[in-house]
């Protein structure tokens, strides 16, 4: 098993670190466009295979995409971070010209890999990862359900003062303020959080988590990485390891929930071949009013994409 981490930034180290411990694979390539970064980070990694006890050969490379061919699994985490007083779609300009060059160089080299994106505007650039790599909808796909989802079952678990490990969460919609967090939807060891927490609480954990991302951008001066690489990683291993695992993704629908042509977090099957299944959960009024909210301003992200004309 090859994987490969485009981008030795924050979130590409953390995301291809959470791999190596994992053992996810035999040989893990860390691509990045300057040089010596990715080399440097590999190395690090690679020198902490001896104390985390793993075998993943850690290699990195500068822009030799050569280096990554036959990779099964793809991450890509290129492209610019926001900075405080921006928001993720502020970021389109730049990061979609670096997704598609990144992606065209990926499927020269890996044309069967499934494809993860992590970049921002998240759900607008697996839109352009998928328009640039051509493949079916099952291999090319966004990270950020995970991680929001991770955010919202941390303050869960906070506020109730239990293991994060017994908070099972849905959150469905876009990687921006529309996101949608699914009380209903959201157990504590099987026990509605309704029934344990007051609603005023909750709605100010819901608000939390979407906003959760520019949180960690006002205290840090840019974005995170710990919670993105490693939901990434995530991601990863349920394909590795063919774990048929449930979480939400970013996918492009085909008809469920009503709507096609669009990218947006979903929850899903992923397993061996990427996204196996689209799950459609029975929303109800309310909530399916919320996913049509978020699913109007990624629609309005993605024609900034259609205007740029940079997939001709
Ligand atoms: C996140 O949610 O942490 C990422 O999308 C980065 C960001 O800018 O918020």
């Amino acid at each position: 098993m090859k994987i490969t981490v485009v981008g030795a930034g924050n979130v590409g180290a953390t995301c291809a670190n959470c791999i190596a411990q994992k053992e996810l694979a035999n040989e893990l390539i860390i691509v990045d466009i300057k040089d010596g970064l990715s080399e440097g980070k590999a190395l690090d990694m690679w020198q902490t295979a001896p104390i985390n006890y793993y075998d993943t050969r850690v290699k990195g490379v500068t822009n030799d995409y050569a280096a990554t061919a036959g990779s099964e699994v793809v991450v890509i985490t290129s492209g610019l971070p926001r900075k405080p007083g921006m928001s993720r779609d502020d970021l389109i300009s730049i990061n979609a010209g670096i997704v598609k060059s990144v992606t065209e160089n990926v499927i020269a080299h890996s044309p069967d890999a499934i494809i993860i994106i992590v970049s921002n505007p998240l759900d607008v650039m697996t839109y352009a990862a998928f328009l640039t790599a051509k493949k079916a909808r099952n291999k090319v796909f966004g990270m950020a359900g995970v991680l929001d989802t991770a955010r919202y079952r941390a303050f869960l678990a906070e506020e109730l003062n239990v293991s994060p490990k017994d908070i099972q969460a849905l959150l469905m919609g876009g990687h921006g303020d529309t996101m949608v967090p699914l009380p209903r939807y959201t157990t504590v060891a099987g026990i509605p959080v309704t029934d344990l927490i007051e609603e005023e609480k909750l709605n100010a954990i819901i608000e939390r988590t979407k906003f959760g991302g520019g949180e960690l951008v006002n205290l840090m001066g840019t974005s995170a990485w710990y919670a993105p690489g490693a939901a990434a990683a995530q991601m990863v291993e349920a394909i590795v390891r063919d774990q048929k695992r449930i979480f939400p993704v970013c996918a492009l629908l085909d008809g469920e929930y009503g709507m096609k042509d669009i990218f947006l977090g979903v929850p899903v099957v992923l397993g061996k071949n990427g996204i196996e299944k689209v799950i459609e959960v029975k929303l109800n009024k309310d909530e399916m009013e919320l996913l049509e909210g978020s699913a109007v301003a990624v629609k309005s992200v993605m024609k900034v994409l259609d205007e740029m004309n940079i997939f001709a």
